[in-house]
């Protein structure tokens, strides 16, 4: 289920004025391209005239054309400017516009407003500041959004993992709400120790996982004992067709170096390696064997509406 507002639903480097990006979120059918300054659009991604997908055609400098019958469609109003066979005293009827959507671009995330109303509020991404070399990527999985948000509380490691570093079932704290997200830490410690037997255990490593009360964007942090962070993970999700989820992704690793991190640890840094791993094949036996505990509590706080499918500009 979608709430109204702010997304963010593509990598900006994503996004091109050469091939128009087709992207099904949160039950919408989309379309983003760029004009030649670098602006981004977003359409609905279908022609108003015989609703073929408009990311089958091209982009063109008045807009997106139609790979049809070659109509062309502004990308801020989804207004139609030209229709190719139409005779010089002849004008475009205003009624022929594709539903055009309100774009915003931040922290190197594509954000769409998908609801009714004025775009307002803060960006999903607003806390998402990287510094130095980023590590991108985006994918579909097979699994709902709704599963994927609950499975990121109750079992993250099922998601995602973080080179060298092994996530444990231990809740450091009680779930708490913090500036629009569900938030949970749990301990973790490097691959190369040994799983603490004790009961009571100073982790060496804690993750943070922020889930989003409204929207799709989930951040990940990976912080040493004294809280300090380590590497920052925004995830944006929506639900793609079919009970699948989209997802697309930024992190980066802050310029902290951990005392007691492996020599492996430091190698990946200095070669610029991936420090973490978003999923893209996820073990449904080990989604389904996750106990539905911190998860319970995100369900009744997230307040699902539905979008009324009107145009939003
Ligand atoms: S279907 Fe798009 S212009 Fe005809």
């Amino acid at each position: 289920m979608t709430t109204p507002g702010w997304w963010a639903i593509a990598l900006c480097e994503a996004v091109n004025d050469q091939t128009p990006l087709a992207v099904a979120f949160g039950g919408e059918e989309l379309v983003l391209f760029r004009n030649a300054a670098g602006q981004a659009f977003a359409l609905e991604d279908r022609c108003p005239h015989r609703r073929v997908p408009l990311a089958l055609g091209r982009v063109v400098e008045s807009g997106l054309q139609c790979g049809y019958h070659g109509w062309t469609f502004d990308g801020a109003s989804g207004g139609c400017t030209k229709i190719p066979n139409l005779h010089a005293d002849e004008r475009v009827p205003p009624r022929y516009a594709a539903r055009a959507f309100a774009v915003r671009e931040a922290n190197g995330f594509v954000h769409v407003w998908l609801g009714e109303g004025t775009p307002h509020g803060e960006l999903p991404s607003s806390d998402y500041l990287p510094i130095g070399r980023e590590f991108t990527g985006s994918t579909i999985v097979n699994m709902s959004h709704d599963q994927y948000l609950a499975a990121m509380l109750d079992g993250p490691e099922c998601l995602l993992g973080f080179a060298h570093v092994r996530l444990t079932d231990f809740f450091l704290g009680d779930l708490r709400s913090e500036q629009g997200r569900v938030v949970l830490e749990r301990g973790a410690v490097w691959t190369t120790q040994l799983l603490p037997s004790q009961f009571v255990v100073d982790y060496p490593l804690i993750v943070r996982t922020a889930v989003p009360l409204s929207g799709g964007s989930v951040r990940v942090d990976l912080l040493s004992e004294d809280e300090l962070p380590l590497i920052t993970l925004m995830i944006a999700t929506g639900a793609n067709r079919r009970g699948t989820t989209s997802l697309c992704w930024r992190g980066f690793v802050h310029d902290r170096l951990p005392v007691h991190a492996p020599l492996r640890w430091r190698f990946a840094r200095t070669r610029k390696q991936a420090p973490f791993q978003v999923k893209n094949l996820i073990d449904g036996v080990a989604v389904a064997a996750l106990l539905q505990a911190p998860s319970r509590d995100l369900r009744a706080m997230r307040r699902p509406h539905l979008i009324a499918a009107s145009a939003v500009v």
